[in-house]
């Protein structure tokens, strides 16, 4: 039988490439694996072959030492592949498809599934709904950061690409599909961009330039992207967008009143979350910062969307009702201009399927937006150091070094 190799969470800055195990079509113990989840038969599974696999700025909480993620833990949910072996019990997915895998694991068989909001399947993670490989609280599945893997629920999960030698010529965009691409684009649906919409997007990071690409095949009139990363505001400059760079500002509305008009946008998307900095001059870490910022600077009766992740748990946090993920949030005056907020995981079954037609047309142009840049395996620990240091580039994977 073929090895295994993987980007393993060490320690918080340290990740390694370790030797695993090959995979089976089962669910075994192991660091992070959920007791209740080990020996669970995967029949329904499959294993791949892995073409490109992400590393994510979720990733970084856990490596930065920010979650309760246990050392040994497999890391990697942004997944692409090729199938290899088949579970008994799939039916149609076949050995040679080239796929694209949501990193929300999902029965298809619970409520929630049934309700397409398959970023909460109740079936998947014994501690809470929703789940995802190779990921701290979330059921134990092994993650996709390697040169092989096992997917479950592979007829219902998997997004299989029409024709491979096409795929693999977009292979670079097609890889943003397993996440950033639907989460930004989630984001900018749950901020309710339209045709001529006003758009701030907090963060320039992979989400960020993702939602902001997304706002703008939406049809957004303006983009204006904010970070404290003049690296990264420039890449969001490359694409259309205009930026504020929010190390040199502390009043966001007084810089998109220099830019639209009026202090006030339409639509705001967090694409930071809970390892936010303050605005100016003195900005240390002040995780309520983007949701309170965006409920100043979008209009009354505006949308928020917030794909920027919030924990339960943050071992590192500043204070201690941040460490149980309480954050001082102004939400009186969201209450007053009567926002609405959309939280949580992206249910990215709901986006992948137009998002690669968007792609395979030649409508949406991610990895161009993001800068991908592709690395071998053996690369990953030091590309988890250059993306921490806030370097404007998405890591993808090559594992097999098929893409060179
Ligand atoms: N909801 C989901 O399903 C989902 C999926 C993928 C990623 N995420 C989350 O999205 C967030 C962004 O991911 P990423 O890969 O782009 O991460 P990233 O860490 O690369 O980017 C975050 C960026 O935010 C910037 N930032 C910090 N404070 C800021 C502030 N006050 N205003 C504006 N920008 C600020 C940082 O400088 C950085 O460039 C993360 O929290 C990640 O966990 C959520
Ligand atoms: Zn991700
Ligand atoms: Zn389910």
């Amino acid at each position: 039988m073929a090895g295994n190799r993987a980007v393993v969470y060490v320690g918080p800055g340290k990740v390694e490439v370790r030797d695993i195990d090959f995979p089976d079509l089962i669910l075994r113990d192991g660091p992070g694996v959920n007791k209740l989840n080990v020996g669970r038969k995967c029949d329904h599974g499959v294993i791949l072959k892995v073409v490109t696999t992400n590393i994510c700025g979720s990733d970084q909480h856990m490596v930065r030492g920010r979650t309760t993620a246990p050392s040994g833990l497999v890391l990697g949910h942004e997944i692409t592949g090729e199938v290899i072996e088949v579970g008994r019990d799939v039916e149609f997915i076949k050995k040679g498809d080239l796929v694209s895998v949501p990193f929300n694991i999902a029965c298809g068989r619970c409520r929630s599934c049934k309700e397409q909001n398959t970023h909460i399947c109740e079936n998947v993670n014994p501690d809470r709904p929703g789940s995802a490989y190779g990921y701290v609280d979330m059921g134990g599945w092994v993650g996709g950061q390697s040169e092989y893997v096992m997917v479950p629920y592979a007829d219902f999960q998997l997004l299989k690409f029409p024709d491979k030698d096409q795929a693999m010529e977009k292979i670079r965009d097609l890889t943003m599909l397993s996440d950033i691409f639907p989460t930004g684009y989630h984001g900018a649906v749950s901020a309710g961009v339209k045709t001529g919409s006003t758009v701030y997007v907090a963060g320039a990071g992979p989400v960020g330039l993702a939602a902001a690409h997304s706002a703008q095949l939406l049809g957004a009139s303006v983009v204006i992207v904010g970070d404290l990363n003049e690296e990264r505001l420039s890449q969001a400059r490359s694409f259309g967008c205009e930026t504020v760079n929010l190390s040199l500002h502390d009043n966001l509305g007084e810089q998109i009143e220099q830019i639209l008009g009026v202090p006030e946008v339409d639509c705001a998307i967090d694409c930071v979350g809970f390892e936010a900095h303050g605005h100016g001059k003195n900005h240390g870490e002040a995780p309520a910062t983007v949701l309170n910022s965006i409920m100043q600077v979008t209009r009354a009766g505006g949308q928020l969307g917030i794909p920027g992740l919030y924990v339960t748990g943050d071992p590192g946090a500043v204070d201690e009702d941040a460490k149980i993920g309480s954050l001082k949030i102004r939400i009186g005056l969201g209450w007053a201009k009567a926002h609405t907020f959309v939280t949580g995981q992206t249910p990215v079954m709901k986006y992948h399927r137009q998002l690669m037609s968007a792609i395979l047309s030649g409508k949406a142009q991610i990895a161009k937006a993001v800068n991908a840049t592709v690395i071998s395996l053996d690369e990953a620990p030091r590309a988890y150091g250059d993306f921490d240091r806030g370097v404007a580039r998405k890591f993808v994977i090559d594992p097999h070094g098929v893409l060179k």
